[in-house]
């Protein structure tokens, strides 16, 4: 595996690659890497010549009082893990090379930011478009690989994409998961001993919550049950509990055929998203 730290040698690196029509496949990141990270390295791999992952705490999409400084972070332990499990190039940039200059031009996201994490983080994906933008024009991947632990996220990446023709293929990855059920996260390790044993009840709920939607339970009373789920099993404070359609994350209607139950939840030093996607036929 080759780490590279400046565009201009990523770019060098690729350009080998592309002459010789190698796919590429990549899978951006914040670090402190976990299963979930290496499970969209394992589908690139499956799925392309070569594999690049990029690692980057992007200050764009943190808002003012959030979590930028106390992000866990380790590249050493990052290198070791992105090295096993098959990449092939690790950008690492620091802040100044992504951010160099600011002219101030800014992506604004349309009505499915607004929603689920939108709410509470109002320019949260503004920042993500921004970053993700420019790294598909640094990498220029055949394929771009993200979880769905990120739903959201993902949704609005796909309209990106769409809307704007940018040149990559968007590929889904499920949530990769603790025994106990728990969504894998780097910002796990910011739970206290209390709050991990309890965190697993999140996605109890939102199962609980489904079973209420297969039984047809009216949307507000689902959501509410969820959010009496958590309250009464966690010391965690509830940001949202909200079902909504997939991809579009509007109320649910007729037409709707995708779902998701999606919500946010505030522990004392961090605060964990999780989510399930399903049919509602
Ligand atoms: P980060 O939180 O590091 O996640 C990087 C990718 O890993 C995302 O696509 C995310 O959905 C996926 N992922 C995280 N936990 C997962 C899990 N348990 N199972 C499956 N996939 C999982 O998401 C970001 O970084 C950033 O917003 C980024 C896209 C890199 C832009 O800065």
């Amino acid at each position: 595996m080759k780490t590279i730290y400046t565009i201009q040698m990523l770019q060098h690196s690729l350009n080998q690659f592309k002459k010789e029509d190698k796919k590429i496949g990549f899978v951006p990141t914040m670090g402190f890497l976990h299963e979930g990270h290496l499970a969209l390295v394992e589908k690139a791999k499956q799925e392309n010549d070569i594999v690049v992952m990029s690692i980057f705490v992007n200050p764009a999409q943190f808002g003012p009082g959030e979590d930028f400084d106390a992000y866990p972070r380790n590249t050493k332990r990052d290198m070791e893990l992105s090295k096993n499990a098959g990449v092939d190039i690790l950008f690492v940039p620091e802040t100044v090379e992504m951010y160099p200059t600011n002219g101030g031009i800014r992506i604004l996201p349309g009505p499915q930011a607004t929603k689920l994490c939108g709410a509470s983080r109002p320019e949260h994906f503004d920042g993500v478009l921004k970053v993700v933008l420019k790294l598909f024009n640094i990498v220029d991947p055949d394929r771009s690989y993200f979880g769905m632990k990120d739903a959201q996220q993902f949704a609005i990446i796909e309209t990106f994409i769409r809307d704007f023709n940018l040149r990559t293929e968007l590929v889904r990855v499920t949530t990769v998961r603790e025994k106990d059920g728990l969504a894998k996260s780097s910002r796990n390790v910011n739970l206290s001993e209390t709050e991990r044993l309890q965190a697993p009840e999140i996605q109890k709920a939102l199962q609980k919550g489904l079973e209420l939607f297969r039984n047809q339970i009216p949307v507000n009373e689902i959501e509410t049950e969820v959010i009496k789920h958590i309250v009464a099993n966690t010391s965690g404070g509830i940001d949202y509990v909200s079902l909504l359609s997939y991809p579009s994350l509007q109320e649910l209607n007729e037409e709707t055929e995708e779902a998701i139950l999606a919500c946010a939840v505030k522990f004392e030093n961090t605060r964990l998203i999780d989510n399930i996607i399903f049919s509602t036929k």
